[in-house]
């Protein structure tokens, strides 16, 4: 009896979260949020993409890891501001693994963290760029592969600044995160005919570089905003999107998750 039991708990917590040789590639995987993504997933035995732009030693360090711990992964490099990049990281990651089952859109953040009122139109549309236009072209490639092939899983990485319209020296970042839902919509219901399933999570305040590149002062303040009174952590949104990739997610489309400690 206590066998029986044994073996039917864990075929349920198997197959539950159950992403091993799903082929996943995570954009911003050098840092932070996206590189908490990549070595959850490969921990999970997914064959992993981590993308990079400028963090070439974090992304390699991060491979080094994931192939120490029996993993498997490589890395692809582009800057997301170049928009040739988006067609090279989808072939790439096809070539390399033979297939893409999951696309995580997580690169993102701020150009021209300042007040609107002396916002200037280069940092405008590079947050966009970088923050709506890439994620777009990127999952449109990945989109035309899965409808070829049996469907697959696109998570965009948004924000909760997309609820609020951000602060007064992050509006356009807001603005293209609320883009990027919207995205996140139209690719799903342009999806559900061809079993691809599009999701976005919206991470809260989570304790990472893209604050300090940003320049970001008022942290302390920040936290005291968020009603579980501390910084997420980026496994916090990790297993979010590990998730909604995993078979526990085969039947959401569409949806917009926050992930803000109650934010
Ligand atoms: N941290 C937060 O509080 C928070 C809150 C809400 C949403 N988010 C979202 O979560 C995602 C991850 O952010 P994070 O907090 O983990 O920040 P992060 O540590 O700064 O990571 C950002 C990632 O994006 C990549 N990236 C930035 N600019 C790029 C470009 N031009 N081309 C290609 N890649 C580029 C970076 O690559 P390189 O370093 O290799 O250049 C890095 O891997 C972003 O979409 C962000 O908007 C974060």
């Amino acid at each position: 009896m206590f066998f029986l039991k044994t073996v039917y708990l864990i075929k349920w917590s198997d197959f539950l979260f159950d992403v091993k040789g799903k082929k996943v590639l995570v954009t911003g995987a050098s840092t932070g949020i996206g590189a908490c993504i990549a070595e959850l997933f490969a921990s999970y035995g997914a064959d992993v993409g981590i993308h990079y732009n400028k963090s070439e030693k974090e992304a390699n360090d991060l491979l080094q890891k994931i192939k120490l711990n029996g993993g498997n992964a490589e890395i692809i490099q582009a800057d997301l501001l170049d928009s040739s990049s988006y067609k090279n990281i989808i072939d790439s990651f096809i070539c390399t693994f033979g297939g893409i089952d999951v696309l995580v859109n997580n690169a993102g953040g701020i150009y021209g963290f300042k007040h609107f009122i002396d916002l200037d139109e280069i940092s405008w549309d590079e947050t966009f760029t970088l923050n709506a236009k890439a994620p777009f072209f990127i999952a449109k490639e990945a989109f035309s592969y899965m409808a070829e092939h049996n469907g697959g899983k696109i998570i965009n990485i948004s924000s909760v600044s997309a609820k609020y319209g951000g602060s007064e020296n992050s509006m356009h970042y807001g603005a293209s995160k609320a883009a990027l839902d919207a995205i996140t919509n139209g690719l799903a219901r342009a999806g559900v005919e061809r079993n691809i399933l599009v999701n976005s999570v919206r991470a809260g305040f989570v304790d990472t570089l893209f604050h300090k590149k940003i320049g970001r002062k008022n942290i302390d303040e920040r936290i005291k905003m968020t009603p579980l009174k501390r910084a997420g952590v980026p496994k916090d949104i990790a297993k979010m999107v590990l998730f909604l990739a995993s078979e526990a997610g085969d039947y959401i489309t569409g949806e917009v998750f926050t992930v803000a400690g109650g934010d």
